[in-house]
């Protein structure tokens, strides 16, 4: 599904940035700009920012209930 219809930038391709950007940087402090530059794109009309802020947030809600279960 593409999120960024500005850039063509699939829900894959977010969430594959985030995974590596974790990778890296387990303590990395995630923002839509970070992602957009790791791409390499910038937001043109910014209708898809809140949409990758909410992804973001559902992966740090998700690794949280992960480790709360432990
Ligand atoms: S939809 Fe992403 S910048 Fe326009």
């Amino acid at each position: 599904m593409i999120v960024c219809s500005c850039n063509v930038i699939s829900h894959h391709d977010i969430e594959a940035t985030i995974a590596a950007l974790r990778d890296l940087d387990p303590n990395v402090v995630l923002t839509a700009g970070l992602v957009y530059r790791t791409m390499g794109h910038r937001p043109k009309c910014g209708n898809c920012l809140s949409n990758i802020v909410r992804m973001i947030h559902a992966i740090h809600t998700d690794e949280a209930d992960k480790q709360a279960q432990k």
